[in-house]
């Protein structure tokens, strides 16, 4: 490479800022030049002015580019028109087909999180997500029939898995208390927005440390304290009271059993702490979740095995 393009490598590195693929949409027409990175350099992947197109992102796709940055001012435009998107769509979840109002709400929320997941101290971000997270949780309560389809279109919508990984909870959640009549529709919409926003924390993990499949101790560690990092990111921050924030602090008090089980080669410690059935149920929730989920370093397995 030549000492020029070597600059301007450079330069794009510090002007770049990384988005989905699913985000371009929301530009339709970029201002500048759009890039993917491959080999550690980046390339021009749609040029500036071209009109952006489903069929552009099944290209994108096909090629299976994975990365794609936008300058500074496409970002703006994007983050902006999502928001505004996102709001638009919460707001009439109850007009026209409730299936797909769902499944477009869920989408759009997710793609938001991952601009929360970017900034998780940005309060203005924070609420938008608390709120439209709320309507949600009624929508859904109301209408349980959606809740398979809900699903299913997460599981296909390529986003990072600590994304999709609290919303797909939270759904199986609601099936599962609705299901059993366990408990009053407006405990189950806690719940609800509760599991949604548990693993906030993972947002202090660099994403090379969570698709690594060998972790070493430390590493571990790090990962076991996102319960803690998230009562630190949501406290005081959002109106969720004390016992849901409990349910949050221990939701993986089940793998943490089981990872003792399996390390001490003996049986599990006794429980110092008492949990509620709330925190027993979206904590099997979540490891159903996370089980039967595929993993950058590993597929699903099926929910019968
Ligand atoms: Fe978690």
């Amino acid at each position: 490479m030549s000492s020029t393009a070597y600059l301007k490598q450079n330069l794009l590195a510090m002007q770049l800022r990384e988005v989905a693929i699913k985000d371009l949409l929301m530009l339709e027409i970029p201002t500048d030049d759009i890039y993917t990175y491959k080999d550690g350099e980046f390339f021009v992947c749609i040029s500036q002015g071209s009109a952006i197109k489903k069929e552009t992102l099944k290209d994108l796709l096909r090629q299976k580019v994975k990365n794609i940055f936008v300058h500074s001012p496409d970002y703006n435009i994007i983050k902006e028109r999502l928001k505004n998107e996102l709001l638009r769509v919460t707001r009439s979840l109850s007009v026209g087909n409730p299936i797909e109002n769902s499944k477009r709400q869920v989408q759009l929320l997710s793609q938001n999180m991952t601009e929360l997941y970017k900034d998780p101290l940005n309060d203005e971000n924070l609420k938008l997500q608390y709120q439209c997270t709320v309507n949600l949780s009624k929508f859904l309560v109301e209408h349980r029939n959606v809740l398979t389809d809900v699903y299913a279109d997460l599981v296909h919508g390529n986003h990072h898995f600590t994304i999709s990984q609290p919303m797909l909870t939270s759904l199986l959640v609601v099936g599962f208390l609705q299901h059993f009549h366990l408990f009053h529709e407006k405990d189950i919409e806690m719940l609800f927005i509760t599991s949604y926003f548990k693993d906030l924390g993972m947002s202090f993990i660099p994403d090379e440390q969570l698709n690594k499949k060998d972790l070493d101790k430390k590493e571990r560690k790090i990962i076991s304290k996102h319960a803690d990092n998230s009562i630190s990111l949501l406290e005081g921050r959002v109106p969720l009271s004390r016992n849901y924030l409990n349910i949050i602090k221990n939701h993986h008090f089940l793998n943490h059993k089981i990872q003792a089980t399996y390390q001490d080669n003996g049986p599990a410690p006794a429980n110092k702490v008492l949990h509620g059935l709330e925190t027993e149920v979206v904590a099997v929730m979540d490891v159903i979740v996370e089980m039967i989920s595929d993993r950058p370093y590993r597929e699903g397995r099926s929910l019968f095995k």
